[in-house]
């Protein structure tokens, strides 16, 4: 099993993005390991689907679906026991789409300080009424009112 105790040394070490919050905090437990002892690809797909989803239901004011996954980078492993942070910013809103790209950044090695962005993706979210159907995103003001 491959644990924070004993990966190798830290690749790069930036600390996690200033003055920003993440949408999530996860950390993958030996449940969600592969075979090899390292966290699942689809374990970390289905948390960054959920992240992304966090700031494009508060714009749709509502329920969303997730209609397309437009890019997905695995940029380093993740281990057990990483402390996982998930950013999610809305880069583009359409008439019923909303889409969210997510970074990853892993906590590792904690005591000696190690930070590494493990994931980058790009989703697309639908607004969706009470029947599954697309609905118009509202008017930014008409939230802010
Ligand atoms: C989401 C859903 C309701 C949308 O209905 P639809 O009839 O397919 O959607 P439309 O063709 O009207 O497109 C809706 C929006 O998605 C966008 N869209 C469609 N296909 C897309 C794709 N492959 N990638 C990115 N955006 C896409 C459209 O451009 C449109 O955006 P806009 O209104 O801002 O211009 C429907 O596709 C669905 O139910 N999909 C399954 C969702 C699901 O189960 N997700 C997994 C669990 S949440």
């Amino acid at each position: 099993m491959t644990t924070p105790e004993n990966t190798t040394p830290c690749p790069e070490h930036r600390g996690l993005p200033a003055g920003r919050m993440p949408e999530l905090r996860m950390m993958p437990a030996p449940s969600d390991a592969n075979v090899y002892g390292d966290v699942f690809g689809g374990w970390i797909m289905s948390q960054v689907d959920i992240a992304g989803s966090l700031p494009a239901t508060r714009r749709a004011n509502g329920r969303v679906a997730t209609i397309s996954v437009n890019s997905f980078v695995f940029k380093n492993p993740v281990f057990v026991g990483d402390l996982l942070s998930f950013y999610a910013d809305i880069v583009k809103v359409g008439n019923t789409s909303i889409t969210v790209n997510v970074e990853v950044y892993a906590e590792r090695n904690r005591l000696q300080a190690c930070t590494v962005k493990v994931t980058e993706a790009t989703l697309t979210y639908v607004a969706t009424d009470s029947d599954r159907k697309p609905r118009k995103v509202p008017p930014l003001e008409t939230l802010l009112a």
